[in-house]
């Protein structure tokens, strides 16, 4: 039986957002963040869910189900933590089990707060629609796996800091159809209990920040101190798939542990420290799931693969044939996932013929028209400065050619944590102070962060070694001498980058990419996330202007406006 089937996917936890599919095909997806500009903002995402309603021209009677991520709500940690969350941390050692998560997980499921999203289902006339609750690391599997470019039998991983009492899964999948073959808890997890606390130990957020320790880890040697964190957490020896806490502490007890263990020991040291035990057990989790499954093609997602030079081991291992990466790894990304999950379901149920649909571009998000972006320059009072250009990519690419920092706000909004063009700040990557100038236009950026380059797909072999397409910045590479056109694009310690291959997805951007190597010769530009410190990527014409206002950018293509300082 042929039929439309069409899908709302929520996440109301950590980054919520929501998610609209149609057949198996993503017709939009937005974070909360990008409306309300809080970072990962953490609730019910009530105006993203209207938001992808209208992006897709989809009326909210159409819907068909409702896709609710996580059997609870996960919540980023907290600073001040209540009496109750404390006491659970004390007995966590002692209790935990996977029998104790799933009768905690089911109990809490019958608590889960619904109350606001059942006023808007009303409100929007869906109330009565079917709600599937999609466990979260399913959630995180889906992702990878029904987005996943092959067909075939592939091996499915997820990993992240805990959801739904979990950190990480392990299943087969062939077709459309997964099965988990294994699990790790979340007091196991090596994600919160090890990499996030050494995040927090930094003063850094953790389920945030961890990117910061990553690009830290390079300058370091993790001779010094990785034994210690050899002692917090490991691959289990009795089953090989899942992680196994060996401290006997969790989340707060940990913190006091390392206080004491790692006081005397530099920063950068304790950051290679971490980031190498960490490679060093993802890889054996990684190895041990092929040589139980005899699978060799990946499919991964869960915030921990964010972590780009952890990727890039695994995709340089012997033992992977292919791996692949879903873009949007965090929470964030999860409604697409719990849509997908549900739509595979539902159709299965109902005798419905199901379509798979591989991931291509990200740009799932609000495009704002001219005449939008020329109200916003009236309100701002930008107009003045403002104008409409008939070449804004070539006009782009002069300017960067100049040495200005120019931010991009054009097309849709990109899904997932990276700025993939559309929301970025370019700028030229061959003069290496153009870092220092970010730096201070964009207040607050670390120092020692790396910035990325985008390069035009057909220019990656002169720069990467071993290159493969790589469309949304989720991996890292070697890179080659002639990189050195593009230095203020790569890590300036160990010359890694982490690229955007651009190909014809996105034929403006691509212009712009074009135009300046015109110019110069040069096959890419640097590009980094349009936005503050602290703050999410821009979403609105408003917050748009209102960082330039706030930062020392030169100019802002905008539309086929643009304003200059
Ligand atoms: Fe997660």
């Amino acid at each position: 039986m042929k039929k439309d089937v069409v899908v709302l996917g929520i996440h109301d936890g950590h980054n919520a957002g929501a998610a609209l599919i149609k057949n198996g095909a993503v017709l939009a997806a937005l974070n909360e963040e990008r409306l309300n500009n809080i970072k990962n903002f953490s609730g019910p995402p009530l105006g993203a869910i209207k938001k992808v309603c209208q992006i897709a021209g989809i009326d909210a009677s159409e819907i068909d189900i409702i896709a609710m991520v996580g059997l609870l709500r996960t919540h980023a940690p907290i600073k001040e933590r209540p009496f109750h969350t404390r006491l659970y941390e004390r007995l966590t050692p002692y209790i935990h089990s996977h029998a104790f998560c799933n009768l905690l997980v089911k109990t809490l499921h019958r608590y889960r707060k619904m109350d606001e999203l059942n006023r808007l289902f009303r409100e929007m006339g869906i109330a009565e629609r079917e709600i599937f609750f999609v466990e979260h690391h399913q959630a995180h599997a889906a992702c990878a796996f029904y987005s996943r470019p092959w067909e075939g039998k592939t091996l499915v991983l997820t990993l992240d800091g805990a959801g739904d009492c979990l950190c990480s899964t392990v299943s087969t999948g062939d077709g459309t159809g997964m099965k988990r073959i294994a699990s790790s808890t979340h007091y196991d997890s090596p994600s919160n209990n090890f990499y996030s606390e050494i995040t927090g130990y930094f003063g850094l957020k953790r389920w945030e920040h961890e990117y910061k320790v990553m690009g830290l880890a390079p300058y370091g040697r993790p001779e010094y101190c990785i034994d210690e964190m050899k002692k917090l957490v490991r691959i289990n020896p009795r089953k090989p798939l899942e992680f196994q806490n060996i401290c006997g502490a969790y989340l707060t007890q940990i913190q006091s542990r390392l206080r004491k263990r790692l006081a005397e020991q530099r920063f950068d040291n304790i950051a290679a420290a971490c980031q190498t035990y960490f490679e060093e057990l993802v890889s054996q989790w990684v190895r041990n799931c092929i040589k139980e499954t005899g699978i060799n093609k990946l499919a991964c997602a869960g915030g921990s693969f964010l972590n780009v030079k952890a990727n890039k081991l695994i995709r340089e291992m012997d033992e992977v044939e292919d791996a692949f990466f879903y873009p949007a790894s965090d929470d964030g990304g999860t409604p697409v996932g719990a849509a997908l999950e549900a739509y595979y379901r539902y159709c299965e149920r109902e005798s419905i013929e199901v379509q798979r649909c591989e991931m291509a571009d990200l740009y799932y998000g609000i495009e704002y028209d001219d005449e939008q972006i020329e109200k916003a320059l009236q309100k701002t009072g930008w107009e003045s400065k403002a104008s409409r250009i008939k070449d804004i990519e070539g006009e782009v690419a002069s300017l960067l050619q100049q040495g200005k920092i120019i931010a991009r706000f054009s097309g849709r909004d990109e899904w997932g944590p990276r700025a993939l063009g559309n929301r970025s700040i370019l700028a030229d990557p061959r003069d290496l102070r153009v870092i220092r100038k970010i730096n201070f236009a964009i207040k607050q950026r670390d120092f020692w962060m790396p910035f990325a380059p985008a390069i035009l797909e057909e220019r990656m072999d002169d720069y990467l070694i071993d290159a493969r397409p790589a469309r949304y910045m989720i991996e890292a590479f070697d890179t080659k001498g002639a990189a050195s056109q593009i230095i203020a694009g790569l890590h300036p310690y160990d010359m890694t980058a982490r690229p955007q291959t651009v190909n014809d997805w996105n034929p403006s951007y691509r212009r712009i990419l074009t135009e300046f190597q015109g110019l110069t010769g040069v096959g890419g530009v640097l590009n980094t996330s349009f936005n503050l410190h602290g703050y999410p990527i821009v979403g609105t014409p408003e917050v748009a202007l209102e960082t330039l206002e706030q930062s020392d950018l030169d100019g802002l293509a905008i539309g086929n406006w643009l304003v200059m300082k």
